[in-house]
This record gives structure tokens, sequence and C-alpha cells, in this order.
């Protein structure tokens, strides 16, 4: 008897997904976490709440870090090529992502990012784990376990951080609401994000309730701090001293907690040049981000230790405004202006907290210095290449970094003589309060 067309057929669940149709599962995850990276970058600038304006940054870094690894597997799983880029079957769904930019305030962005987008993610990934191979898929399982653990944070951070901005703002609570079950509404009736394998579905017209995102002309500012455009006399008038010994301690802090505009700044030339650079951009742009909002903290963190009342502690905008309404080009400008400005000053600075024996000062300072030798290096590079994009010469480059000094200048060439009186009482207020209390 002949044994041609006998065979063992096998199917155990293990061999639900091919190795084509997992790859095209992890591509939409992939494209949903760069939507969300995008907004959550381009709200920093109109969240109050340095709080969370300061935690949100970890965020999406912890999901550049995870669709990073979703589309390094993607290439592993030798994905057909030519889609690699475009969201394919998924672009209604990640359409339908992108809409939360234009959200309608700031507690209906961190409600729907809390109550809907992020649980759909979380869901997606627990069920992927709990369905997909663990043996073919055996890389994949790694990361994506770590990023439903971080998911189930972020969620839990999300409903915390809604929940204080509707306190602040109690005339959103209806609104936010409605758009949050809008966008649920929205995601069900596509299917919602599951592991199915999608079909091609029309484009997703508006969710009612939008307002389109542009970017803020002033950034939000805590009320808790004392509200300026310059944060310190010396910017405005050259003959106050920078200081040294008390001093410094304090303008290192202040300093620190002002780069509150770097924070701001990395989360509008994210998002608002994903369109022109590759996700290596966006990558970086969201580490970028991150270190600045470390930064900030440590700030408030060595304010908040020395027991100084917010309330009299200056958080300016002069850096923000003067790249307002600019090309987006003069804010990477401005953040590698001031990087590549005040580089040399850190070691220096962490050196002499060594000799005041504030250790947390120069803690602070020397690891500040080690991000910002990366953000220099990032700021040379996107520049160069941002310039290559647009067809201009990669060397015109320093050109741009010379146009944001002057932007600057002229920026702190319309501080007005009450602005100078102003910033000058209040700095030599918290001196002398330092004075006595050490
Ligand atoms: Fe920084
Ligand atoms: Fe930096």
């Amino acid at each position: 008897m002949s044994q041609i067309g006998e065979y063992i057929t096998a199917r155990s669940p293990r061999a639900r997904w091919k190795r084509v149709d997992t790859a095209q599962i992890l591509k939409r995850f992939f494209f949903c976490e760069r939507s969300l990276i995008i907004s959550m970058s381009a709200w920093l600038p109109l969240i109050e709440s340095i709080d969370i304006k300061t935690a949100l940054p970890r965020l999406i870094w912890q999901n550049a870090q995870t669709a990073n690894a979703l589309r390094e597997r993607v290439f592993e799983l030798r994905f057909p090529n030519r889609t690699e880029e475009e969201e394919g079957p998924d672009r209604a769904l990640v359409a339908l992502f992108d809409q939360v930019k234009d959200s309608p305030s700031v507690p209906a962005f961190l409600l729907a990012l809390g109550k809907t987008l992020l649980p759909a993610l979380h869901d997606a990934y627990d069920e992927y784990l709990a369905t997909s191979d663990f043996i073919a898929d055996g890389p994949t399982h790694r990361f994506l376990k770590f990023a439903l653990n971080e998911k189930s944070e972020q969620i839990r951070s999300l409903q915390r951080w809604a929940d204080a901005a509707l306190a602040a703002s109690p005339n959103d609570r209806d609104g936010a609401s409605r758009w949050d079950v809008a966008m649920s509404a929205r995601i069900a009736a596509l299917g919602g994000m599951g592991v199915d394998l999608s079909t091609a579905q029309p484009e997703a017209t508006p969710v009612s309730g939008s307002r389109p995102y542009a970017i803020p002309e002033k950034p939000a500012r805590d009320p808790r701090f004392w509200p300026c455009r310059f944060y310190w006399p010396d910017i405005v008038d050259a003959n106050f001293p920078y200081g040294e010994g008390m001093k410094l301690q304090l303008r290192s802090a202040i300093s620190h907690l002002n780069e509150v505009w770097a924070v701001e700044t990395g989360g509008i030339i994210l998002s608002s040049l994903s369109h022109e650079l590759p996700w290596e951009w966006i990558n970086n742009a969201a580490r970028w981000t991150y270190d600045e909002a470390r930064h900030c903290q440590m700030g408030f963190e060595r304010l908040t230790e020395w027991e100084i009342d917010p309330a009299r502690v200056p958080l300016g905008t002069y850096i923000y405004d003067s790249a307002a309404g600019q090309d987006p080009i003069h804010r990477l400008g401005m953040l590698y202006f001031f990087e590549t400005k005040n580089i040399r000053n850190k070691s220096v600075r962490a050196g002499l907290f060594h000799t005041y024996g504030d250790q947390l000062s120069e803690h602070d300072m020397d690891f500040d210095w080690a991000d910002e030798t990366i953000h220099a290096g990032y700021g040379k590079h996107w520049l160069g290449e941002l310039l290559r994009v647009r067809g201009e010469d990669p060397a015109q480059s320093e050109n741009v970094r010379a146009r944001c000094g002057e932007l600057v200048k002229a920026c702190v060439a319309t501080a007005t003589p009450e602005e100078i009186e102003a910033i000058t009482r209040v700095a030599n207020s918290l001196i002398a309060e330092m004075g006595r209390a050490a």
C-alpha cells in the first residue's frame, strides 16, 4: 500500500498565527504605541501641573522602548519590506488613536488615555501573550511581558492624573467623559484593538467633541510657582552675579526646575517633526524629553528638600517664548543651543558642590552632565538630518544654532523695568531666606 497521501495533521493552538500574521499584529502594536508617543509629547506644554508634566515623559520613553522592540521584531520576522513603514490594514485604527491629539481639554486627554487607549493596548498585549507561541515567538514574549506590566502602572498613573486635572478644572468634567465615551465607542466600532488579523476599514472621521491641536503660544504653568518670563535676574541684568557658594546652589536648583521649557520643547519637536524624520528621531527625542523632565524634577526636589515655598520660586517662559511662532527647526536648535552653551559648566559646578559638601547638588549635576553629552549629539545629528531631508545643506545647522541665540537675545531685550525689578526682588528675598537657613 502506498504511503503517499498520508500525513500527520497537527492543530495545536501554538500554530494559530503564522510568521507573517504575527508580524502584522506586532506592527499594529508598534503604530498604536507610536501614535500615543506623538500625542503625549504634543500635549506636554498644555499641562499645568509640574508633577504630571514631568512624569508623563517617563511613560513616553517607556512606550518608545516598547515600540522600538516591536519594530525590531517585525524586521526579524521579515515582514514584506514594502509595508514596514506603513500602517497597512490598521490605518483606520491608528488614525483613531491619532485623534486623541485633538482632545478638547487636558482632563479629556488624560481620561481618554487612561480609560480607553492604554487599556486597549494593555488588553491586547495580555491576549497576545496568552495566545501566541512561547517557543517560536519567544523573543516577543520577553519584552511584551515587561510592556504589559508598564501599561498597568501607566493606567493607574493616568487615572490618578485625570482625577487631579478634573479637580483643578471641574467645568471640563462632562466634556471629558463625553470625549472618552466617544473614543471608546469608536474603537469598539472598529472591532477593538484586539489580536485578530485586520482587514482594511474606511478612514476614521473626527470623533465628536474634538478640537484641532495647535502648539500653544504660551506654555501652561503650575499655579503654585511665582510666574514670570525671566526666572533669574542674571538673565536680564549683566551686573547680577550668577553667584558662588549658597547662591550657586540656589541658582542651579532654579535652573534645573526651569528646564521645564526643555521638556515642553522636546515634546513639541518630537511630535511636529515626526512626519519629516524617521522612527529613530522619535526614539531619540523620547529619551531627550524624559531626560529633561528628570532634570526639572531634580531642581524641584532640591528646592523642596530645602523647604522653600513654591510660591516664592520663579518659573519662567522666556526660552519657550523665544521660539514661539517659529518653524520647529528653531525649537530643535534652541535645545541644541542651550545644551552646547552650558555643558562645560556642569562638571565644574559638580566639582564645586563636592567641595561644599552638598552631595545632592553634586549628584544631580553629574548625572545631568552625562545626559547633556548625549543630547549635544542628538542636536547635532538631527539638525543635520532635518536640513538634509528638506533639501538644504546640513552644514547650515550652525546657522540655525546662531539664529536661536539671536531669538533669545531679542526676547531678553523685551524685558521691562518692572519685570527686572520684580525678579530681582524675588531672587534677593530667596537668597536672604537661604542665607538665614544656612
Ligand atoms: Fe537638561
Ligand atoms: Fe539636555
